[in-house]
């Protein structure tokens, strides 16, 4: 018997569709073993791939069942069709015509060859079908709103329709700035325009919003820090859960891909047992800012807290057994925070600063070992796990694409879409606990002024 004309193609074949069938079996009529490449939903994500329906087994599934498959892989990092061409041994490397000349590249090592892309359909196309866009308002039209707009491009399923702010000029500068259709001076009216919310106003009118957009029956994604005391947090997810909505802190850390993997390393046991977490964020401003107005709940602690707490609350649990502050005041407001919240076997602090500049990296220290995030550690693209023996230490390197909000955007509507009304990147009872958490801190009973 002579040696097997082996061909590999590669796809992610989310919802699969005639076109993948097509493709697979002119693929496979080139030769006499097929192998495919399905990709990893964790290599889907650091491409940008956020929307992707199926799981990788559903998909690998769908694929088998199509019948042209002798032998399925996963591809789940770049440069690895180069590696699989050589270990298999393969002949020739097919792939549709929409990617025709991008794998040239790969001639060096076998044949490549483009074949006919079915007309009229694809992934994208049912995925946007089967979706219904839900329609998206924002409240407030700030820096964050303005950086939020770009970000909901990239996540299929919504549309940015509405934007409420209570002065009617803003509102519409905002709405024609950034081509949205209707700009609201009225939370009635604006409310009518849309399915979910996302809160970006002033911290101190979170709760309000948050609550009449839940009991006016919409989804609501708020952002950082959600609210300030912990019977507002239980309350608005009590209120959200008898409704049946979503309600989702914007923690924007919790939802990227690094981060989420370095929490699930650590989970594993890389670094043994997480006896010390230190998380830093400074943020150096001057000026008339909100950050710096007591009357608008300024200060690092309500307004650099969340993330660092969320690193925390994470590596750690939420069984902490003590709290401790330290803070520099300025006109009112603590322009420098060091809290140190312990657990019963272990440690943890976080260093603040919008009047006073640091170093904004994560350190995780363990009995085996430590991971280092450096600065910003809150934008998480790359950590590295380091122990005594540096011949074992592992460098990782992730996609944080653009400003990040787009990760979160996307869990909101996946759970929506789900029905799911709680997200195990945030927890509601850990988005409660740093409400908790900020909310001892301003009742200031540990608290020490420097
Ligand atoms: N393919 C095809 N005809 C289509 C759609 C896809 O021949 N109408 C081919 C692609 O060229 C590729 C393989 O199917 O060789 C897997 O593609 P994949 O990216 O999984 O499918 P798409 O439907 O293009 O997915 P998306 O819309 O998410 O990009």
């Amino acid at each position: 018997m002579g040696k097997r004309n082996k061909v590999i193609t590669y796809g992610t074949y989310d919802l699969l569709h005639q076109g993948h069938v097509n493709l697979l079996r002119r693929a496979k009529e080139l030769g006499d073993y097929l192998i495919v490449g399905v990709t990893s939903d964790s290599f889907d994500l650091e491409r940008g791939k956020l929307n992707v329906r199926n799981n990788v087994l559903e998909r690998v599934e769908a694929v088998r069942r199509t019948g042209y498959a002798d032998e399925i892989i996963i591809e789940d990092y770049v440069g690895q069709k180069i590696d699989d061409i050589q270990r298999y041994d393969v002949d020739i490397f097919a792939i549709g015509s929409d990617w025709e000349g991008k794998f040239d590249y790969l001639n060096e090592f076998c044949r490549v060859v483009y074949l006919p892309r079915t007309e009229g359909i694809s992934s994208t196309m049912l995925r946007s079908e089967s979706q219904p866009v839900h329609r998206l308002g924002i409240i407030g039209t700030g820096r964050i709103a303005q950086r939020f707009v770009p970000e909901s491009r990239f996540v299929s399923g919504v549309e940015l329709t509405a934007v409420l702010n209570p002065c009617p000029e803003e509102a519409r500068a905002f709405a024609d700035r950034n081509g949205i259709a209707a700009s609201h001076a009225s939370f009635e009216s604006f409310v009518g325009d849309v399915d979910a919310v996302y809160i970006s106003s002033p911290h101190l009118t979170h709760y309000e919003y948050a609550k009449r957009a839940l009991c006016a029956g919409k989804h609501v994604l708020c952002e950082i820090p959600m609210v300030l005391s912990k019977a507002e947090a239980e309350e608005l997810y009590a209120l959200a859960e008898a409704k049946g909505l979503v309600l989702l802190e914007a923690s924007k850390t919790a939802f990227c891909p690094a981060f989420n993997h370095l929490v699930a390393l650590v989970k594993s046991g890389v670094i043994g047992e997480v006896v010390d977490v230190r998380a830093s964020l400074s943020k150096l401003v001057s000026g008339r800012l909100r950050e710096l107005d007591t009357m608008q709940a300024g200060g690092c602690m309500t307004e650099l807290s969340p993330l660092p707490l969320l690193a925390i609350v994470k590596l750690l649990g939420k069984e902490y057994s003590s709290l401790g502050f330290y803070s520099k005041m300025e006109s009112g407001v603590d322009v420098f925070t060091k809290g140190i919240i312990n657990y019963p076997h272990a440690v943890s602090t976080i260093t603040l600063g919008l009047g006073v500049k640091t170093e904004g990296n994560l350190v995780v220290s363990g009995t085996k070992g430590y991971v280092y995030v450096p600065a910003p550690w809150w934008k998480t693209d790359f950590f590295e796990v380091r122990y005594e023996d540096q011949n074992r230490n592992r460098k990782y390197f992730y996609a944080y694409e653009g400003e990040g909000l787009r990760y979160e955007l996307q869990e909101f509507i996946s759970m929506i879409v789900s029905g799911r009304t709680s997200s195990h990147r945030l927890r509601r009872s850990e988005s409660i606990l740093i409400a908790e958490i900020i909310e001892k801190y301003l009742e200031k009973e540990s608290l020490t002024l420097i």
